[in-house]
């Protein structure tokens, strides 16, 4: 595995021969990898002989300043595993590299960006899809991979793609859990052994919710059921940001069980944001 830190070496590296090059999946991360980040790579390895994989804890996409501070970090380890991992290619920009003097450009989304995430942390969006537009752009990958764990910036990617024209395959890949469910992500280390327990609540609160719908005719409201996860996810002990049923597409939210809906959650857990969804399969007015 290479180590690549400046864009100009890494275009060069990929694209520099004069023979056809082999195809290219880009990973980006913001590293301190778990499983869920190597499922990504892996899968990335399976479908195109050359990996790039990029970490870069990108600040723009920081609403709050203490996060950025506090996001774990890993290089060593990071290196080690992306490298068993079949990366090829670990680009590993300062700041400076994606961010120089002068850079005044942002890219926003729209409608799919504003709800859920977009408006518990502001700019967000703008940041994610900032520093993806410009890693497709440094990199040119034909296929990029992203976990499902992220359900809305995987639409906002998808978005990005298509709006732009940028030609890039999303691949999107199913939440790694732990054995309680609770899904993978490089914030669960900074949960103490009490706060960990708690945790796996919010899985478990999406999961009966998700049930609770699919037992419902079509057309009848979910408020109740809502309500339920949200009361469930109080006594547990987590603070709710939100915990909403909404169409999988467009991400508006829905007052009715009728066809496909996704269940987003995010909570507080002792000061550690954790976000989760699931796919609700209620039954289609009209269907047998
Ligand atoms: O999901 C992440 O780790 C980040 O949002 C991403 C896509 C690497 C952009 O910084």
């Amino acid at each position: 595995m290479k180590v690549i830190r400046s864009a100009h070496l890494l275009r060069a590296a990929l694209h520099g021969g004069h023979h056809a090059h082999p195809t290219i999946a880009l990973v980006p991360t913001m590293g301190a990898y778990h499983e869920g980040h190597l499922a990504l790579l892996r899968a990335a390895k399976r479908d195109h002989p050359q990996v790039v994989v990029s970490l870069f804890v990108n600040p723009t996409q920081f609403n709050d300043p203490e996060d950025l501070a506090r996001y774990p970090r890993d290089l060593a380890g990071d290196m080690d595993k992306a490298a068993a991992a079949g990366c090829d290619i670990l680009f590993v920009p300062v700041v400076e590299e994606i961010y120089p003097p002068g850079f005044a450009t942002r890219v926003e989304v729209g409608r799919i960006a504003e709800p859920f995430e977009g408006a518990h942390r502001p700019g967000h969006f703008t940041g994610v899809a900032t520093v993806v537009a410009k890693l497709f752009n440094i990199v040119s990958p034909d296929a990029a991979y992203f976990g499902m764990k992220d359900y809305q910036q995987t639409l906002v990617v998808r978005r990005l793609v298509a709006d732009l024209n940028l030609g890039v395959e999303i691949v999107a890949l199913p939440t790694v859990r732990e054995p309680d469910g609770l899904a993978m992500s490089s914030r669960n280390q900074r949960l103490i052994p009490a706060s960990r327990s708690r945790a796996s609540a919010l899985y478990r609160t999406l999961c009966a919710c998700r049930d609770h719908l699919q037992t419902l005719a079509p057309g009848e409201p979910v408020a109740a059921a809502l309500a339920a996860g949200r009361a469930a996810l109080a006594a547990a002990g987590l603070t709710v940001d939100y915990f909403a049923a909404a169409h999988p597409d467009t991400l508006e939210t829905v007052a009715t069980a009728d066809g496909p809906r996704v269940l987003l959650a995010a909570v507080d857990c002792d000061g550690v944001r954790l976000i989760d969804n699931v796919a609700v399969a209620c039954r289609r007015a009209g269907a047998g």
